[in-house]
């Protein structure tokens, strides 16, 4: 176990003609009638520094676009945040003539801090549309479970999100559907968003040659996990799983474009190659297989200063009488020195 030492819209197509259009990693559908089809337009921005892929997808008939796990730059040796890498975001958004409808979290993310409310903001700012931040209902047990050990109060974080999304809620990206899939196990209020015939999966499943995520966090649990990853791969073969991070290893060959990250595999590649579960994993297996990893694992980098920004959506936190703002940061040393140390006497 983790220690955490701190305190249908969808249209069935049928006769229809694909074009892929490496570009932006995304087929195009065109019906034989001759009619625009609805297949979004994906576009990936993958985020080095934490190994993160982010989202803008959009319907291409009337621009709409949703913004999934965006990144905000942190620097944790100088505690610095700054927005390169939303800003490129924006700017996908302007150079395509984007309408950002929503803003998206798969979860509450501990290893990187979300730019939900940034982008909210800028978009605003800019004259356009104020997008809602949404994320899977049970953030508010997440909240529940974090805010008291870092010392968060209520007033900080009731409705910093604008959307709560209930298991299989569907919703609009302008003219396509889209539904909501509860997929717990990394986080309890873990979510992916099924958009025509992708599945942006966050950190239910990584790809075949990475395999799957931690299920060690308060609330995670690796059977959850088994049982999403197996939601995942009874979609139709074709359908893609767009993941929320890539950790390619050595082995993994590079593409015509000399990288190596994906953005996703089909779920037929995932049903025959994930190395973590497949079609032929059974649970006890998996269970056995990651409770014995994830006792090994370290805290994640980012870990308290992510979650403490994450479920905010994003927001700064309060400023103290002097005007300043902190994030906290568990103590950790030997049981026998914190005994000391609070017994100490000045
Ligand atoms: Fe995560």
């Amino acid at each position: 176990m983790y220690n955490f030492s701190a305190p249908s819209l969808f249209l069935s197509l049928t006769n229809v003609l694909v074009v892929f259009n490496p570009l932006l990693l995304s087929s195009k559908t065109v019906n034989v009638n001759y009619k625009i089809t609805m297949k979004p337009d994906v576009f990936p921005r993958f985020e080095p520094v934490t190994a993160t892929w982010q989202y803008v997808v959009a319907d291409p008939e009337t621009r709409d676009a949703v913004i999934i796990d965006s990144v905000l730059d942190f620097n944790p040796a100088s505690n610095q945040i700054s927005t390169e890498t939303a800003d490129r975001l924006l700017s996908l958004v302007s150079e395509n003539n984007l309408t950002v409808t929503r803003i998206l979290e798969t979860h509450a993310h501990a290893d990187h801090l979300t730019a939900s409310t940034y982008l909210q903001q800028q978009l605003v700012n800019q004259g356009k549309p104020r997008p809602d931040i949404g994320i899977g209902a049970r953030i508010t047990q997440v909240q529940s479970t974090f805010a008291p050990r870092y010392g968060i109060e209520d007033s900080e974080l009731s409705n910093v999100f604008d959307k709560l999304f209930q298991d299989n809620e569907e919703f609009t990206l302008g003219n396509l559907g889209a539904k909501v899939l509860h997929l717990p196990g990394h986080t309890p209020d873990h979510v992916g968003y099924l958009i025509g015939e992708n599945v942006f999966t966050g950190d239910s499943i990584f790809n075949p040659d990475v395999g799957s995520a931690r299920a060690d966090f308060p609330g995670g649990s690796a059977v959850a996990l088994y049982n999403s990853a197996r939601t995942l791969l009874d979609f139709p073969g074709h359908y893609r799983l767009y993941v929320g991070h890539d950790y390619p290893p050595e082995t993994r060959a590079e593409n015509e474009a000399g990288e190596k990250y994906k953005p996703y595999t089909t779920v037929k590649e995932q049903r025959e190659d994930n190395k973590h579960v497949n079609t032929g994993t059974i649970e006890e297996e998996f269970m056995k297989f990651r409770l014995e990893r994830d006792s090994m694992l370290g805290e994640p980098r980012l870990l308290h200063q992510s979650l403490q920004w994450n479920i905010r959506a994003g927001r700064l936190p309060k400023a103290t009488a002097a005007g300043d703002m902190f994030l906290h940061l568990p103590i950790k040393a030997s049981k026998q020195l914190m005994s000391i140390m609070q017994g100490a006497k000045l």
